[in-house]
């Protein structure tokens, strides 16, 4: 069954921006899925609290590596707490929405991006913050 994507999902999957890695990075995070074993890892460069740039790698399906490219573009020139506030039902609005089943997919890079930012404020001596239980089995946060 072809599933209907959006334009966006189609654009990000097909020329995903900023794929690749960072070399000693300020922060990195990785995630995987349960659900299916694909897993992204991401990169970080902050500089003055600022997410001065951000790279990933995403070994999965077309909506985690649309979902990677654009909570990446999302969170550049951010903050690190205001990157922290980034959802994955944002990262999926952005996309102009992914299929329900493929909603799962979108949680990827809110964990990936959540364990980047930890990794960086443990490094720089700041409260490493509680990272919410995904529930894969209905979509959403459990909390
Ligand atoms: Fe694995 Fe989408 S099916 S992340």
């Amino acid at each position: 069954m072809a599933l209907d994507y959006s334009e966006k999902v189609m654009d990000h999957f097909s020329n995903p921006r900023n794929v690749g890695e960072i070399e000693n990075p300020d922060g990195v995070g990785e995630a995987g899925n349960p659900k299916c074993g694909d897993i992204m890892k991401i990169y970080l460069r902050v500089r003055d609290n600022v997410i001065e740039d951000v790279r990933f790698k995403t070994f999965g399906c077309a909506s985690a590596i649309a979902s990677s490219s654009m909570a990446t573009e999302m969170i550049k020139g951010k903050t690190v707490d205001e990157a922290w506030d980034l959802t994955n039902r944002a990262v999926a609005d952005a996309l102009d929405g992914l299929p329900p089943i493929k909603m799962h997919c979108s949680v990827l890079a809110e964990e990936a991006i959540h364990r980047a930012l930890n990794d960086y404020r443990s490094k720089h001596g700041l409260e490493v913050l509680p990272i919410e239980e995904f529930d894969h089995e209905h979509d959403h946060c459990s909390v």
